[in-house]
């Protein structure tokens, strides 16, 4: 793999977006048309249907395994459509969300199985993992309080699951870290936003040497 591949995980409110957004307003710059930033699920048109379906109201009792199996087809066609052309061009990619999302969501959130739910991604993105994947760590009632309060326009059917559901992905997520010491950095979100850009970048540069300057 040639180019460099960050995805960002975390529960809901952790600030995942805004941080993003910070990085891409240095980045950009420098890498130009070099920087891919992306998200699950998708952008393109294919995904925003996929979207749709997935966050209609009206689907509210959708069945878990169908829930599962969608984010992960929307991710198959991620794959073959931005990442992998990305990582041979040797583009730096930022994905907001990628597998440990449905592990931690699907496989523990909605209770179809972390390892189940890890075996379809394997599937679907036939390996094509991360080399890095920084981890908003926060806890799921300030995460929920935070959404409530800045929020409310934008809150999706899965943040409005129960405290328990949002305790289960937070548990996930932890043992995803633990699992995977190598590829996943934990970041604590529970600290002002430019404490939270100033702790990603020491932890990309650390990875990817001088991606930021300063
Ligand atoms: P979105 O509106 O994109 O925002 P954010 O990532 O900032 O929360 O919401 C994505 C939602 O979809 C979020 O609640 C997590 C959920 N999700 C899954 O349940 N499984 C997945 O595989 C992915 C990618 C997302």
């Amino acid at each position: 793999m040639a180019g460099k591949f960050i995805s960002f995980e975390g529960p809901d409110g952790a600030g995942k977006t805004s941080v993003i957004d910070a990085l891409v307003a240095e980045l950009q710059p420098v890498l130009g048309d070099q920087l891919v930033v992306t998200r699950e699920p998708g952008g393109d048109h294919f995904s925003a249907k996929l979207r749709q379906i997935l966050f209609d109201d009206a689907n509210k009792g959708m069945d878990g395994r169908t829930e599962a199996l969608l984010f992960a087809a929307d991710r198959r066609h991620h794959v073959v459509s931005t990442i992998e052309p990305a990582l041979a061009a040797d583009k730096t990619i930022l994905c907001d969300r990628y597998v440990d999302s449905s592990v931690a969501y699907q496989g523990a959130g909605r209770q179809l199985g972390e390892k189940e739910v890890w075996d379809i991604n394997t599937f679907a993105t036939n390996g094509t993992m991360p080399q890095l994947t920084i981890y908003f760590d926060l806890p799921p009632e300030v995460g929920i309080s935070r959404i409530e309060s800045h929020r409310t326009d934008q809150i999706n059917r899965l943040d409005e699951e129960t405290m328990n559901f949002h305790h289960r992905v937070h548990a996930a997520y932890l043992r995803l870290y633990h699992q995977h010491p190598q590829r996943i950095r934990i970041i604590d979100a529970n600290q002002p936003l430019p404490e939270v850009i100033a702790d990603t970048k020491r932890v990309i540069n650390h990875r990817f040497a001088d991606l930021f300057s300063n």
